[in-house]
């Protein structure tokens, strides 16, 4: 048991009802790193994250972060242990404005309304956009908008690990490249990063350690960059991209 590890995996084992997804996932997860999940369609990404979020039960194997186990507890203590899911579509609420829907991430915490403030300001300076539409409805923002709310609402749950399930899907090159400027800069600022991203080569290049994820097992882990320059890889996940 490392505290320093943000997730430390052993065997875990879960699924839905009778249908096994994750056959016993080893994994350690560095704080102040940015680790990524790739793998193809199916692989059992998201179901990790809905495991580690307690959206599902862990039927098997351990869950500890920086030396507490969490394998047993529910989704309340798990947010308020501080590892924080932004899933894939975001799930705004649409008709609430941007800083409503911001301040919905704050609700399970006992927070004071200056810190609350210091929170939002954090949020609006990591995302400037999110600033001049705070009072907009949420429903009304751009795709690439959305995704900055939906990770903004993470960050006012006050994580020491942020979960992304899907960073760049259906949004433009320059939105993905507003997205991955931020996520470094809050990750030099300190913050542990679980990331999910299909574009395995903004992943890769990303990360600093990531878990190549084939039917409910992890099959690889190395460093970002090891990973881009192994054929294996490339081959198996890079295809069109490789030159
Ligand atoms: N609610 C569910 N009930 C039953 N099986 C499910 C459920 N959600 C996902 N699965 C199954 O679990 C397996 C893993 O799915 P998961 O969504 O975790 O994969 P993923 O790696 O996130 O894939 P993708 O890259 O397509 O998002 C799939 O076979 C899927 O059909
Ligand atoms: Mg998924």
């Amino acid at each position: 048991m490392t505290d320093s590890l943000i997730l430390e995996l052993k065997g875990l084992r879960a699924g839905y009802g009778e249908i096994q997804v994750l056959w016993g996932i080893d994994l350690a997860a560095h704080r102040g790193e940015i680790t990524a999940l790739v793998g193809s369609n199916g692989a059992g990404k998201t179901t990790l994250m809905r495991a580690l979020s307690g959206l599902i039960p862990i039927q098997g194997g351990h869950y500890i972060s920086e030396g507490r186990d969490l394998t047993d507890d529910s989704a309340a203590e798990i947010l308020a242990h501080g590892i924080v899911h932004v899933p894939e579509g975001r799930r705004l609420f649409g008709a609430m404005s941007v800083e409503d829907n911001l301040l919905m991430g704050a609700y399970a915490r006992k927070a004071r309304s200056a810190e609350l403030r210091r929170d939002l300001d954090r949020v609006y300076a990591t995302f400037p956009k999110l600033r001049e539409r705070r009072s907009q409805a949420a429903a009304t923002l751009s795709g690439g908008e959305q995704q900055m709310c939906a990770i903004g609402r993470g960050l006012m749950s006050a994580p020491r690990l942020l979960m992304i399930d899907e960073l760049s899907l259906g949004l433009s090159p320059l939105l993905v490249e507003q997205l991955v400027a931020a996520l470094k800069s809050l990750n030099a600022g300190g913050m542990s990063i679980l990331l999910i991203e299909q574009d395995v080569t903004i992943a890769l290049d990303l990360c600093h350690r990531a878990f190549v994820m084939d039917m409910g097992r992890v099959v690889r882990s190395g460093a970002g960059e090891e990973l881009l320059a192994d054929p294996v890889i490339r081959d198996a996940y890079l295809g069109v991209l490789q030159e």
